[in-house]
C-alpha cells in the first residue's frame, strides 16, 4: 500500500515585478528601507539558524524553556482533537516539539515556500500516521483566506493557531492589531475551545535587547549584510558589502531594536539606470523588531477580539508566551 501523503497547496503567488518595484521605492526614500522578507534566501536561512544558537541571542531558547517548563499548564488550554494552523512554520521543528503532550487531528504548516515545507512533511507524515498532515505555500501576513478543500477541517474541528519564534516582532503595532483581528476571526470558525499560542519578546534593558542583534561573532552582521547580495541579484545592483557596516538599537520611543546598515563612505549604487548617492553614515533601514510589555501586548489582543488571555513567562520576564482564545 501506498504511504499517507501530506496534503499540498501552493496559493503564494511571487509577483517579481511588485517586488521590483517595491526594492526601488524603499532605496529612494529620503531614509532608504528594505523589507525584511529579503533576509531568507538560502544563505539567510541558515544564518538566521545560526543566529538562534548563539549566547545573546535569548529569543529562540527562552520559549522553548517556558514551553519546557510550564508543559502541563499551557497544554491544559490546547484543545483536543484539533486542527492546528502553525503559521510561519519552517522546519515545523517548533510546533512538534508540542505533539508529545496533545496531539493534532490536523497539522496545517503554513509558509511562503511550500517547497521549503515538503520533504520536511513528507517526513512528519509518515511519522505520525495518525494525523492529517497539510502543507500550504501562502503569505499569510496581509490575509488568511485557506483553500476551499481545508474548509471543512477548520470548521470541523477546533482550532489551534500557533505564531511562535517572536515573528510578531516585525509587525508595527497597526499591522499587529489587524493581524491578530484575522486570527480572532479565524477561531471563532472553528469549535469551541479554538485559540492562539504566541510567543512575543518583551522590553528589558537596553544592553540585553541591543547585543542580541549584534553579537561577538558578527553572525547577525552577516545575516544583515547578505541581504544587499539579495538586492544586487533582484535589482542587479551593485552594493560592495565592504562599503557598509551592520548597526543595531533600540528605539525606545518606538519600543523596537532597529537594524540599520550604515554606509562607511560617501558612494553611489546604480542599478538599471537609476542611482542613489550615499554620505557617509547615511543608513539602509533593514527590520523593526518591536517588543512588547505584558501589558500592551494583553490589551492589544482584547482589542483585536480575544476575550479569554493567559500568559507564561521565563524567571527574568524576558519572554513571553499568550494563549488567547
Ligand atoms: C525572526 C523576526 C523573530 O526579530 O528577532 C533576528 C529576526 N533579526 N536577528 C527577530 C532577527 C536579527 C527575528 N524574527
Amino acid at each position: 500500500m501506498q504511504d499517507k501523503q501530506p496534503l499540498l497547496f501552493d496559493i503564494h503567488q511571487e509577483n517579481k515585478d511588485a517586488n521590483v518595484q517595491e526594492l526601488i521605492q524603499g532605496l529612494l526614500c529620503t531614509q532608504a528601507i528594505l523589507s525584511p522578507k529579503y533576509f531568507y534566501d538560502e544563505l539567510g536561512s541558515v544564518l538566521f539558524d545560526a543566529i538562534t544558537l548563539l549566547p545573546e541571542y535569548y529569543p529562540t531558547r527562552t520559549e522553548l524553556q517556558i514551553f519546557t517548563h510550564q508543559a502541563s499548564e499551557i497544554h491544559a488550554h490546547f484543545p483536543k482533537h484539533a486542527t492546528w494552523i502553525d503559521l510561519g512554520a519552517g522546519s515545523c521543528q517548533k510546533a512538534v516539539s508540542l505533539f508529545s503532550s496533545t496531539m493534532p487531528a490536523t497539522y496545517v504548516a503554513v509558509d511562503i515556500s511550500v517547497e521549503y515545507l515538503t520533504n520536511n512533511l513528507r517526513d512528519l507524515q509518515a511519522k505520525y500516521a495518525a494525523v492529517s498532515v497539510v502543507g500550504i505555500g501562502m503569505d499569510f501576513s496581509n490575509s488568511l483566506t485557506f483553500p476551499a478543500a481545508l474548509q471543512e477541517q477548520l470548521t470541523a474541528n477546533p482550532i489551534l493557531a500557533l505564531y511562535l519564534g517572536s515573528s510578531l516582532g516585525n509587525f508595527n503595532p497597526t499591522e499587529a492589531f489587524y493581524f491578530l483581528q484575522r486570527i480572532a476571526d479565524l477561531c471563532k470558525t472553528g469549535q469551541p475551545g479554538s485559540g492562539l499560542i504566541i510567543g512575543i519578546d518583551l522590553v528589558k534593558d537596553v544592553d540585553t535587547l541591543e547585543r542580541a542583534y549584534a553579537d561577538d561573532l558578527g553572525v547577525t552582521a552577516a545575516f544583515n549584510l547578505n541581504v544587499l547580495r539579495r538586492v544586487n541579484s533582484l535589482l542587479g545592483s551593485d552594493f560592495d558589502l565592504l562599503d557598509w557596516q551592520h548597526i543595531a538599537r533600540f528605539n525606545v520611543q518606538e519600543s523596537r531594536v532597529e537594524m540599520h546598515l550604515q554606509a562607511k563612505r560617501n558612494l553611489v549604487v546604480n542599478w538599471q539606470g537609476h542611482q542613489r548617492h550615499f554620505k557617509k553614515d547615511e543608513t539602509i533601514h533593514t527590520e523593526n523588531s518591536y517588543k512588547w510589555t505584558v501589558e500592551n501586548f494583553s490589551s492589544q489582543l482584547i482589542k483585536s477580539g480575544f476575550s479569554n488571555i493567559r500568559h507564561w513567562t521565563d524567571t527574568k520576564s524576558h519572554y513571553a508566551l499568550f494563549w488567547a482564545s
